[in-house]
């Protein structure tokens, strides 16, 4: 019979059940504990992470809370999907050890006053020029589940890229004693990115969202040959308004800094694009 992962709701509770894990973490057949931050709705994107995180650690905590600090009041948080329920037989079958899912008082109490306000990558004019409020948002959350979940690894999707530079900055810049781990994107056949955001779409706009991974493909082709990096991204960027989106941004970074970048050689270069299809908003992004 699988063994139901253990759900915490309250900090006393995850601090009680962390405190055995560190212990056969510390053993010699253990390598700790790997935490998979989500908010729920999970995917075979966040599958992965959890496979990933199986390999490297001997605990595995999967976090899911829908983190209403991360969004504006114009943005989806009360429409997010929640299915709590069917995320647990996903990780019951994979056989996490337990689920973080703490209420939002339990996160933010009444008196809650603090917040973590990252500088850098957060504000490289890319999310942050769209969600102006998201990533403070998030570094806050973070820095929370880091605190107390105390993993050894945390696992992030690459599919986020702006918020794994982020993560993995704050982590460095506050001494928190982990490991910041980056996955590859999980795609659909036709190149789509997993995300929970595209139940959102319909039928038409699901058949042209995999626009996006074909232009940031084809544009690394021909940056990687050599083309001129700004008429690259104006012609992709042609190419997504002429699917239908109406598009944020797409540009060429430096992938550690995401500082703009004018040659392949003055960096590593990451494209990231941001775009809504109808009403939804859809993130890549892929290395050169
Ligand atoms: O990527 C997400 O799902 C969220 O931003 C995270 C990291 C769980 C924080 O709420």
């Amino acid at each position: 019979m699988t063994n139901r992962p253990q759900v915490l709701r309250t900090v006393t509770a995850l601090r009680r059940a962390m405190a055995p894990y560190r212990k056969a973490g510390q053993s010699k057949s253990g390598f700790g504990i790997a935490l998979v931050p989500t908010m729920g709705a999970l995917h075979a994107g966040h599958l992965k992470l959890v496979a990933e995180a199986k390999k490297r650690a001997r605990r595995v905590v999967v976090s899911i809370f829908v983190n209403p600090t991360q969004f504006a009041p114009t943005e989806d948080f009360g429409s997010y999907p929640r299915t709590f329920e069917t995320d647990m037989k996903a990780l019951t079958a994979l056989k996490v050890d337990a689920v973080w899912a703490p209420t939002a008082a339990e996160m933010y109490p009444e008196g809650f006053a603090t917040r973590v306000a990252p500088e850098g990558a957060a504000l490289a004019g890319l999310e942050d020029k769209f969600r102006p409020h998201f990533f403070g948002g998030v570094a806050t959350v973070v820095t929370k589940l880091f605190t107390q979940v105390s993993p050894d690894f945390a696992m992030f999707g690459q599919k986020d890229y702006q918020q794994l530079r982020v993560v993995t900055q704050m982590a460095k810049d506050l001494d928190l004693p982990l490991k910041v781990i980056g996955i590859p994107t999980v795609r659909e056949k036709d190149g789509l990115a997993l995300s929970s955001r595209n139940v959102y779409l319909s039928d038409a706009e699901r058949a042209v969202a995999p626009t996006l991974h074909r232009v940031l493909k084809a544009s690394a082709q021909r940056i990687k040959r050599g083309e001129p990096i700004e008429m690259v991204m104006e012609e992709g960027a042609s190419d997504i308004r002429h699917a239908g989106f109406a598009l944020d941004y797409l540009e060429a970074r430096h992938a550690l800094s995401l500082k703009p970048i004018a040659s392949v050689k003055d960096g590593p270069i990451r494209l990231l694009v941001a775009a809504k299809i109808g009403k939804t908003r859809l993130i890549d992004n892929l290395g050169v």
